[in-house]
């Protein structure tokens, strides 16, 4: 895809496409000894390639923190007790005997709150040899690929947006065996909020497909059982590989997603070996 501004040349960093469908790998920085101009130039391209990837990086839980605050106000993630002394990271730890892993299914960040959450950047720590790699799927893309009469249909649909289906009392993560912490928060388990499925992009204007199967419950106005064969058709379509693009991760890569227009998926094919990482996650618009 093309930079989101084509008229700017990038002077300070090196933009790598990663695939034909998003994603761009930065070279030429130091995340830890950034200057503004360098930021603009980043921010320009993650806008452009929604999903940025950084190699050889060496990043504290501060400079993650840091680094992050550059792309807004931090988020505070309600299910998984943050590093000590850092409220805005998470730990993300699959041990070698761990059997389930986090964020193993299309998703976009925390799209169950209010405010769905605009950025995320994860930064590997301990990463297995081969396998944990991380998928990306273009939103923009898939929702440009739709009919125009499927377009039609969904203009103006509503999600009801949840926690409860991953975090809730019979949700997908209530036996996993996650070694991290976790946090109990009733009333966020709970709620429910009203997204669209079809959104506008605040800052480039782009329209994009946003409706994830682990946090949406069914369409505003409708039965689950009615809302299902087109959550499943979209999640389907969405996901189809020529969307996708996938990083294969080394301790001190970084990966900065715009939630906003891609999903992502976590492979869980590394039994055996221990992965961990730090996560870091950027507040949503208002309004949304
Ligand atoms: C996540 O869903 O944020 C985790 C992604 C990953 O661990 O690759």
């Amino acid at each position: 895809m093309a930079q989101a501004n084509p008229s700017v040349a990038y002077s300070r960093i090196q933009v790598e496409p990663a695939s034909g469908a998003l994603g761009a790998e930065i070279q030429g920085v130091d995340l830890a000894r950034l200057d503004d101009a360098t930021f603009e130039e980043i921010y320009d391209a993650w806008l452009a390639n929604q999903v940025l990837f950084f190699r050889d990086q060496s990043l504290s839980p501060a400079d993650q923190t840091a680094f992050a605050s550059r792309f807004g106000e931090l988020d505070v993630y309600p299910f998984i007790q943050p590093l000590p002394d850092f409220p805005h990271v998470i730990p993300i730890i699959k041990e070698k005997d761990t059997r389930m892993n986090f964020g193993g299914g299309w998703h976009s960040d925390m799209s169950y709150q209010a405010r769905p959450v605009k950025a995320t950047l994860l930064y590997g720590i301990q990463v297995p040899a081969r396998g944990g790699d991380t998928l990306f799927a273009n939103m923009i893309a898939a929702y440009e690929a739709l009919s125009d009469g499927m377009k039609q249909m969904l203009d103006g649909l509503r999600g009801v947006f949840t926690a409860a289906k991953v975090h809730g009392a019979e949700g997908l993560y209530q036996n996993a065996d996650h070694p991290m912490a976790k946090q109990k928060d009733s009333d966020r388990e709970q709620a429910r909020h009203l997204h669209p499925v079809v959104r506008t992009h605040p800052e480039t204007g782009r329209k994009a497909l946003f409706l994830d199967a682990p946090h949406v419950e069914r369409f505003e106005n409708m039965r689950i059982s009615e809302s299902e064969p087109l959550m499943s058709f979209l999640a389907e379509h969405a996901t189809q590989h020529h969307f996708t693009t996938r990083f294969s991760w080394r301790p001190g890569s970084l990966a900065v997603w715009d939630n906003r227009c891609v999903q992502h998926y976590a492979l869980n094919d590394y039994a055996g070996q221990r992965r961990e990482m730090n996560r870091v996650t950027v507040k949503g618009d208002v309004p949304f």
